[in-house]
């Protein structure tokens, strides 16, 4: 397998996705719908629904299937991003390369297109419930609820991220905003792909132990890359953790103690996909992409 190469393809194919639900008809709400494309297309890596599909096809191969909910997170993921960059929260102006949603747009327009970003993703959800009938349609209620009660962890950890600015806090607690505002996500995007592929209990154990694992391994290295990663490939400013106060990975255990971490969970993430041996290779590079990555 040519990991760069399924990398490409999975992202070509959750871009196709996503340009379905763009809207540039002319109408009142015209620019509220241009700022939502501009954060959604701006070229973001597609790493949670890559999870959704590589997830479900250790399982099944009709992909089709899980595509709503690749959308869906990809969505929540950018409202996510939208607000997170809003002066009250990171007061970020780059992200992906280009001026940060409110910057292009402005604050109000930036507000919303999150609000409504959030909302598409549950009416592409809820729009899939409605076709579903039987076993089919209780399978996706489960997964409606789950992904409800991600979004919740990750608001929750965006809060209590804003709100430790500039003080000092344990381990404990800077594991509690990041396995929330970061692998809560990641954790859903899994176990998504996972009950639509209908996985049994074991094995879905197993991945969402590998997904929380990723999860906090992507934050370590957002942290460490906030250090010491290039603001031209990475899109977005260095350096803003530390102006900020925010309690980072780096901060707490130095930048090679972060990076030790890094490579401890990352093992440990790898080690629970051995029970699905030769099919789970993706996800086994992926986890090294998430530690090695650039960007
Ligand atoms: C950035 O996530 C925000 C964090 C949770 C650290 P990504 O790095 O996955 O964002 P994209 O790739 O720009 O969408
Ligand atoms: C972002 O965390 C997490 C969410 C948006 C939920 P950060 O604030 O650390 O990520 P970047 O560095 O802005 O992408
Ligand atoms: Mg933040
Ligand atoms: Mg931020």
């Amino acid at each position: 397998m040519n990991f760069k190469e399924e990398l490409k393809k999975y992202q070509q194919q959750i871009n196709q996705e996503l340009e379905k639900y763009t809207k540039r008809e002319k109408c009142p709400e015209e620019q509220l719908n241009e700022s939502m494309e501009y954060s959604l297309m701006a070229g973001g890596k597609r790493l949670r629904p890559i999870l959704t599909v590589a997830t479900y096809e250790l399982f099944k191969k009709e992909v089709e299937e899980c595509l709503p909910y690749a959308v869906a997170i990809e969505m929540v993921h950018n409202f996510s991003l939208i607000h997170d960059d809003l002066p009250a929260i990171d007061n970020d102006d780059f992200r992906h390369g280009k001026l940060t949603n409110h910057k292009k747009f402005n604050e109000a327009t930036a507000i919303l297109a999150g609000d409504a970003l959030l909302n598409e993703a549950y009416k592409v959800l809820s729009e899939n419930l409605v076709k579903s009938k039987g076993e089919e349609l209780a399978k996706k209620v489960k997964i409606f609820n789950e992904f409800a009660n991600g979004v919740d962890r990750m608001i929750i950890g965006e809060y209590v991220d804003v709100e430790k600015e500039g003080m000092k806090i344990t381990h404990e607690e800077l594991k509690y905003i990041h396995e929330n505002k970061t692998g809560a996500l990641l954790k859903l995007s899994v176990r998504m792909g996972a009950i639509l592929g209908e996985c049994t209990e074991e094995e879905l154990q197993r991945l969402s132990k590998y997904a929380e694992k990723i999860g906090l391994a992507f934050q370590i290295k957002d942290d460490i890359l906030s250090e010491e990663g290039k603001e031209e490939i990475l899109g977005k400013p260095t350096g803003n953790d530390k102006e900020l106060g925010k309690c980072t990975y780096v901060l707490q255990y130095g930048l090679q103690g972060a990076k030790d971490i890094l490579n401890k969970i990352t093992e440990e993430a790898i080690q629970e996909l051995s029970i699905f041996g030769e099919k789970a290779e993706f996800l086994k590079e992926l986890a090294f992409y998430i530690k090695n990555r650039n960007k």
